[in-house]
């Protein structure tokens, strides 16, 4: 309801003096513009039926100004007809809601001999107190939430939020943030068939609370508050602040249908919501998003999809959570052979067979699922660096989803015989639907607009001498589609908030930054300064010049993008600000410095070599084909690629260049040439059109670089007298591929020399070839990253 009507009964109020406690009988009808209840003094709520299918109708309570999104619901589970159902307050003090008249579906229970009166608060509250005595609440809706907290109420040991069922389905869905009983504040999903939490990680909740995260199992008082600055406490140490934490705006946490928090903002008067923070940033990490035997992908452009696994299809392709069937007969007999197909960085919550079984080697494993009659595959995996690898047998593969960065493989068991057909990539079409059941349209009374149709509010005078307050609603005719839940993907929200990433002030910054003295790096998209910032932490400081005429939304958005990426191979975000004319990012300080530097001070011997060029492709994958915005680097070069004290690398200075519509890589916006000489991709001399393929070229080169210690700045001819000084180092390499001697290693003859011969050969000879693809002139004859990933892959154990 576009509330232009500021006045509105507040107080709707009444009670019953004689006779007949449970008769309401509407008597007089109310004027035009008592439809519903509105809040006061301000009107920021409105109570009244809202239309949730053909016929069916819930009292609820919604934002005056966005009344697509209702705060909170008498009867969501069971609709009242559209005719003659009503509110009506009984004399014994019962609140009830009865439907056609006859049954009624839901009361407050509560009982009191003194009058009373139903009063709608500005917070959204919706209480029934004493006429004489309004410090005496009988019932309120905040102690019994749906699916949204607003600020102020307080979610206690005893209510839960419950999500609806799908986007136009109001009704109690599968997920619940609830206490549990160990006092910690947890997501749980509830499906049909199986029930698991899935926030907060099990590692987060210790009995020593004190660093980062942690959630403490102490504390007994089971609370959670929003307040209104945006910032979200639980009583197990949980808090959380969204990215616009400070600011008085209109605020909700709503547990949406897709089990994800998020907790949206808005500005007094505007209609749309944005979202500033959710508390889970990978949605496909969210427990019962795509039934058993299937995969969830995130993109940006489709939103979720999930994908049945290789020889499995659907069994209702409209229903995503029934999940996948196989399409062969499942046997439990010795005689049937099976083989394993490999899915990279795919990963399935639980069903382990028994506990964990470490230090196996993948023939064991392999072996012992075969003979494993409840066996579906195994996860083969190395939690650390140098450690024994781990078998996990798997008897049911549920909560499928990629999971970059996982160290380890999936391997499915399918019969040897069974269609050999690659599904992840094949079923394309098989987009699941966003919600499966129908979208309902939901229309309301429009009181202004359409005078003889309104939900109205008789005053029962008499008959015997009883009355009785009734919110009647009669008949809805005015329809206006809406959405109740904005579309993560679609609507236009300011910035994403990914935990942690947070808007600092220039001051603050310059108070880290010691007023911007100590200089660490130089490029030319900005300068790098060293700085601590409150909270200790050391961070990585870059003043951006060349975004510096850049306006603010469009430089928010770009930090949105940049913000939600999250991978172990890329640099994380922190924060920025903007401020003025001042475009700042703060990263996280990687104290080992970067590539360029170590490969000069040739500390980085041959695994430590691999397993960089491995993260760095990992990254780039990620950045190219798994994130939620399609980004190219277009400078990568070694002086990007930052390493951690493990020695694993970490791409940054990603996401300045815009991002590319997935869609129209015919259509690029690049307007001028980025990168930096002897790693650039030849389309950008030659005008070509610009994709991802850039980024693979660069990556050659660096590999290239990495292998043979030479840089493609300076060519080689300081290093070999006899080659052309202008000869670059691609061609160089395959000069010496070319000329090699019929069964020699060429790869000795380019290979660093000071690796001595402390190198793995099939590791190196792979690693050569997949740069040398890399660096093709051609760029379709080039592989993507993620096939990079996947042959570097085959070989990381040098076998
Ligand atoms: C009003 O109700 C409150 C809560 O029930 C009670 O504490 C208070 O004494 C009452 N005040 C009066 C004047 O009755
Ligand atoms: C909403 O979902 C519930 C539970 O699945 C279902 O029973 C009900 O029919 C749905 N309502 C509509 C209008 O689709
Ligand atoms: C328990 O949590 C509440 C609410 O967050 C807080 O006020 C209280 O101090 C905590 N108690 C302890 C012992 O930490
Ligand atoms: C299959 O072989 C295993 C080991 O050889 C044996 O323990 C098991 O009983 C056999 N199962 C059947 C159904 O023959
Ligand atoms: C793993 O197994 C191998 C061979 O059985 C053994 O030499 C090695 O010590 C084991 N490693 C660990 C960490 O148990
Ligand atoms: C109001 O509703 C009546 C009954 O359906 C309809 O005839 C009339 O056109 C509506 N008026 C407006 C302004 O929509
Ligand atoms: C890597 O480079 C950084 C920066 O020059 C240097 O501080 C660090 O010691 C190097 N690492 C090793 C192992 O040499
Ligand atoms: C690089 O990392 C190693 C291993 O954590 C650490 O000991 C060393 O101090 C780091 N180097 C620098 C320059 O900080
Ligand atoms: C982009 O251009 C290529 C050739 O120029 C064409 O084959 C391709 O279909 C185009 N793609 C789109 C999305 O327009
Ligand atoms: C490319 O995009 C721009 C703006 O986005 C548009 O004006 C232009 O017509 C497009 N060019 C082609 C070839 O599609």
């Amino acid at each position: 309801m576009a509330t232009s009507s500021p006045t509105f009964i507040a107080i709707l109020l009444l009670m019953l003096l004689h006779l007949h406690s449970s008769a309401a009988l509407p008597l007089s009808v109310g004027s035009p513009d008592e439809d519903v209840i509105v809040s006061r003094p301000k009107g920021t709520f409105t109570a009244g039926f809202r239309r949730v299918g053909e016929n069916a109708y819930c009292f609820g309570v919604w934002f005056s100004q966005a009344e697509k999104h209702v705060v909170w619901m008498a009867n969501r589970d069971v609709p009242v007809n559209g005719k003659r159902s009503s509110l009506s307050l009984l004399k014994n003090g019962n609140l009830v809601l009865s439907d056609a008249g006859q049954f009624d579906v839901w009361d407050t229970k509560t009982l009191s001999a003194k009058p009373l009166e139903l009063h709608l608060h500005d917070t959204g509250n919706l209480v029934l107190r004493e006429q004489t005595n309004r410090s005496s609440v009988l019932w309120q809706s905040f102690n019994f939430p749906t699916d949204t907290l607003l600020p102020g109420q307080i979610l206690t040991r005893f209510t839960t939020l419950v999500s609806s069922r799908s986007e136009g389905n109001y009704s109690s869905g599968f997920y619940k943030l609830f206490f549990d009983n160990d006092n910690v504040f947890r997501l749980l999903y509830e499906g049909p068939q199986v029930s698991s939490v899935y926030w907060p990680d099990p590692w987060l909740v210790s009995n020593n609370v004190g660093s980062g995260n942690g959630r403490s199992s102490y504390n007994s008082s089971r609370v959670a508050v929003l307040d209104e600055l945006g910032k979200f406490s639980a009583s197990d140490a949980f808090s959380y602040k969204t990215i616009d934490y400070g600011l008085l705006l209109q605020r909700r946490l709503t547990l949406d249908y897709d089990g994800n928090v998020r907790i949206y903002s808005r500005e007094n008067g505007q209609e749309d919501w944005s979202i500033t923070g959710q508390f889970k940033s990978q949605p496909c990490f969210i427990h019962g998003i795509c039934g058993p035997y299937s995969i969830c992908n995130h993109e940006q452009a489709t939103g979720r999809k999930c994908v049945c696994l290789e020889g499995y299809s659907w069994i209702d392709s409209q229903d995503w959570s029934l999940g996948c069937k196989p399409n062969f007969q499942p046997t439990c007999d010795n005689k049937t052979e099976y083989r394993f197909v490999a899915l990279y960085e795919v990963d399935f919550y639980g069903y382990d067979y028994g506990s964990s079984f470490s230090n196996y080697t993948y023939k064991q494993c392999e072996k012992w699922c075969s003979e494993l009659c409840q066996c579906k595959g195994f996860q083969f995996s190395f939690p650390q660096d140098n450690g024994p690898f781990w078998c996990y047998p798997k008897t049911q593969l549920l909560n499928g989803h990629r999971s970059p960065g996982f160290r380890g493989q999936f391997f499915l068991r399918l019969p040897k015989g069974s269609a050999k057909e690659n599904n992840l990539q094949n079923n394309e079409g098989l987009v699941c639907p966003r919600n499966a059941e129908k979208v309902l349209e939901r229309p309301y009374v429009k009181g202004k607009e359409n005078g003889s149709v309104k939900f109205v509010l008789r005053f029962a005078v008499g008959l015997g001498g009883f009355e009785v307050v009734c919110i009647f609603m009669v008949w809805c005719f005015l329809f206006r589609s809406s959405n109740h839940l904005v579309r993560e993907d679609q609507q236009g929200y300011v910035l994403a908030a990914a935990a942690g990433c947070r808007r600092y002030t220039y001051s603050e910054l310059k108070q880290a930054t010691k007023g911007f003295s100590e200089e660490i790096g130089r490029g030319a998209g900005g300068t790098v300064y060293k700085g601590m910032l409150s909270d200790n932490r050391i961070a990585a400081i870059k003043k951006l010049h060349e975004f510096a005429d850049q306006g603010e939304s469009e430089f928010l958005t770009e930090m949105s993008i940049i913000g939600r990426l999250n991978h172990m191979n890329l640099i994380g975000m922190w924060g920025y600000c903007v401020d003025g004319k001042h475009r700042i990012l703060v990263y996280e300080y990687m104290e080992n410095g970067s590539l360029a530097n170590n490969l000069s001070s040739n500390s980085l011997d041959w695994s430590k070599r691999y397993n960089i060029a491995m993260g760095m492709a990992k990254g780039l994958a990620y950045l190219h084909e798994e994130c939620l915005e399609w980004i190219l680097h277009c400078d990568i070069k070694p002086q990007n690629i930052l390493l951690d004290s493990d020695y694993q690398p970490k791409v940054a200075d990603f996401g300045l260049s815009k991002p590319l519509n997935r869609n129209n890589l015919n259509n690029s916006s690049f307007s001028r040439i980025r990168g930096t000489r002897g790693y650039m991709a030849p389309e950008w001399v030659f005008n070509l059109q610009i994709t991802s393929k850039v980024d693979v070229y660069s990556y050659g080169i660096v590999v290239l670089e990495m292998i043979t210690g030479r840089s493609p700045m300076i060519g080689v001819q300081d290093t070999e007298p006899g080659a052309e000084s202008h000869e670059r180092l691609a061609t160089w390499v395959r000069e010496k591929r070319r000329k090699a001697p019929e069964g020699a290693s060429w790869v000795e003859q380019i290979v660093d020399p000071t690796l001595g011969s402390d190198y793995n050969v099939k590791q190196l000879e792979i690693l050569a070839k997949v740069a040398l693809d890399c660096v093709e002139e051609e760029k379709d004859v080039r592989p993507s990253m993620s096939q990079v990933v996947e042959r570097l892959q085959s070989h990381e154990h040098g076998s």
